[in-house]
C-alpha cells in the first residue's frame, strides 16, 4: 500500500512544497497554494516506471522510424490549422487553454464536425454538459455526421475503456478539470487529479495513437488547477484570448512540439459558432479613429504572419505628485522604460506626465518590435499632434534611444503596403532592404529623435 501524505501545490503553476506559502517561488503568484493528499504509489503516472516493464526493450535505429506526413488530421478550420502547424498529429496530446466562455467547446464541436464530415471517427466527452446541453450548441453549428459520438462522463477509467474498445481517431476532453481518476484521492480539479488523469490521457494518446484534445479552464480565483500545470506534459498548448465581450478571438500557440510556435489564429465569435477571421490587420484596424492624436499602427509579427495593430497613447498633466502609468495588452514596464528614454535622450518633459497606452483589438504584444510604435504614440499625444492614419511604424528601442534592427522587417512592410499604407517609419538598418521592391515610401530611422524630427 502506498503511504499518503499532503503536499501543498500551486494551483497556477504545479510548484509542489511540503509547507504552505504565501508567494510561489515558481510562478510569484500570491495565495496559490492548496493542501492535497496524495498517494506515494500513484505519482509519476506519465513515465512507466523501471519495474514496470520486464520484457527486453530494445532502441529503434533513428533513420528506420517512419513518418507518414498524411498522418496529419486536417482540421478545416484555416486558422486553426495554421496555428497546429498544419493540421493534428496523430497521437498528439493538446492543450486549449482560456478563461469560462470565451469559446474553447464551441471551436472544439466545430473541430469535431469538421472531423466527422471528412470520415473521421470522432468522441466529444463533456463533463461539464449533459447530452441535451451539448446538441443544444451543436445545432447551431449544423448537420453532423454519424461519426461524432458523445459522451457526458468523468471517470478516467471508463473513458480509457470507452477509447480502448472505440478506437476513435480523435477525441476531446471538456474540460480535464471536471476529470478524475479513481487511484488519486485529491479531488477533481486539484493539481494532482488533473496531472495523473493528464497523464492517463498522454499515455492513452501515444498508446493508441488518438489525437486526444484537453480543454482546461484558466481561473483567476485559483478554485481549480490552472492549465499551466499541464503546459509541460502535452505536446502543444493553444490559448484563447479576447475580451469576452468582444466577438473576436485570438488562438495563440505557445508550445508546439510539431510546428512553430507563437502562430495566432483569429477568429470571430458569430451567431453559428467561431467563423475564422482571414484578413486579421484588417479586423484589428476597425473602427479606428480619425483625426485624433495619440494613435499610430504598428507592424508587429506573430510567428510568421505580419499583423497591423493601432497603439494607442493619452499622455496628460498629472494632478498628484506621483504620476499615473497604465498599460492594456503590453508591458507596463516596458512603457515606463520607453518614455523614461524620451525623457533623457530627447529632452521631452513627461515625468509629471500621466501616460495610458493602449493596444486596441485586445491582443497582447510582447515583441520589442512595437517600441517605436509605443513611443510614436506617446509623443503624439504629449504633443497633441495627429499623425496621419496612414502612417504605420516598427522597430525597437534601446536605453541610448536607437532605433535597433528587428526581424522579418520586409513582412512588415509588405502587410502595411497591402493594406493601403503609404509611409512606413523603419529602422535605419532595415531601411535599405524594406525599400526593395516597395511603392511604399520607407523612412529610415537611427534614434528617437529622428523620429522627434520626421514627425513632430
Ligand atoms: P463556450 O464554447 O461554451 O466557452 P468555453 O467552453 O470556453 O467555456 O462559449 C460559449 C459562448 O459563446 C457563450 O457565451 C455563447 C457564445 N456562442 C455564440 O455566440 N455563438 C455560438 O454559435 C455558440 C455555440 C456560442
Ligand atoms: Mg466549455
Amino acid at each position: 500500500k502506498g503511504k499518503n501524505s499532503t503536499i501543498f501545490f500551486c494551483q497556477n503553476c504545479g510548484y509542489e512544497s511540503s509547507k504552505w506559502m504565501g508567494q510561489c517561488p515558481g510562478c510569484r503568484e500570491w495565495n496559490t497554494f492548496v493542501e492535497e493528499t496524495v498517494s506515494r504509489q500513484s505519482r509519476g503516472g506519465v513515465s512507466s516506471s523501471p519495474g514496470e516493464r520486464r520484457g527486453r526493450v530494445l532502441p529503434t535505429i533513428l533513420a528506420e522510424v517512419d513518418v507518414r506526413e498524411e498522418d496529419k488530421l486536417v482540421t478545416g478550420i484555416g486558422e486553426l490549422d495554421q496555428v497546429l502547424g498544419g493540421g493534428i498529429v496523430r497521437g498528439s496530446l493538446t492543450l486549449v487553454g482560456g478563461d469560462p466562455g470565451i469559446g474553447k467547446s464551441t471551436l472544439l464541436l466545430q473541430v469535431c464536425h469538421n472531423l466527422a464530415d471528412s470520415g473521421h471517427n470522432v468522441l466529444y466527452i463533456s463533463g461539464e454538459e449533459s447530452l441535451a446541453q451539448i446538441k443544444m450548441r451543436a445545432d447551431r453549428i449544423g448537420e453532423f455526421s454519424s461519426r461524432m459520438l458523445l459522451l457526458c462522463e468523468t471517470n478516467l477509467e471508463t473513458i480509457s475503456e470507452v477509447i480502448r474498445s472505440g478506437k476513435p481517431e480523435a477525441v476531446i476532453i471538456d474540460s480535464i478539470q471536471t476529470m478524475y481518476n479513481e487511484t488519486v484521492s485529491a479531488a477533481p480539479g486539484s493539481v494532482s487529479q488533473v496531472r495523473e488523469s493528464t497523464g492517463v490521457l498522454l499515455q492513452l494518446a501515444k498508446g493508441l495513437g488518438v489525437s486526444v484534445f484537453i480543454v482546461g479552464h484558466v481561473t483567476k480565483d485559483g478554485t481549480v488547477a490552472g492549465p499551466r500545470v499541464l503546459e509541460h506534459m502535452v505536446d502543444a498548448v493553444l490559448y484563447f484570448e479576447g475580451d469576452r465581450h468582444a466577438s473576436y478571438r485570438i488562438l495563440r500557440g505557445v508550445k508546439n512540439r510539431f510546428g512553430s510556435t507563437n502562430e495566432i489564429g483569429v477568429f470571430e465569435m458569430q451567431e453559428k459558432g467561431l467563423a475564422e477571421v482571414k484578413n486579421a490587420s484588417e479586423y484589428m484596424l476597425n473602427g479606428r479613429p480619425e483625426n485624433a492624436s495619440g494613435s499610430v499602427v504598428v507592424c508587429t509579427m506573430e510567428g510568421t504572419r505580419p499583423l497591423l495593430v493601432e497603439i494607442q497613447a493619452l499622455v496628460c498633466h498629472s494632478s498628484f505628485g506621483i504620476p499615473r502609468r497604465q498599460t492594456t495588452g503590453t508591458d507596463f514596464n516596458r512603457v515606463n522604460l520607453l518614455m523614461a528614454v524620451l525623457e533623457k535622450r530627447s529632452g521631452v518633459q513627461l515625468a509629471s506626465c500621466d501616460a495610458y497606452v493602449n493596444i486596441t483589438g485586445g491582443i497582447k504584444i510582447a515583441e520589442p518590435a512595437i517600441d517605436l510604435g509605443i513611443v510614436i504614440a506617446v509623443l503624439s499625444s504629449f504633443k497633441n499632434c495627429i499623425l496621419s492614419t496612414r502612417l504605420a511604424a516598427f522597430g525597437e528601442v534601446g536605453l541610448s534611444g536607437e532605433v535597433r534592427g528587428v526581424s522579418m522587417a520586409k513582412n512588415r512592410v509588405t502587410e502595411a503596403e497591402k493594406m493601403g499604407f503609404d509611409t512606413c517609419i523603419v529602422p535605419w538598418v532595415c531601411a535599405e532592404e524594406c525599400r526593395k521592391g516597395s511603392r511604399i515610401k520607407v523612412i529610415g530611422v537611427k534614434t528617437v529623435q529622428d523620429v522627434i524630427d520626421v514627425l513632430f
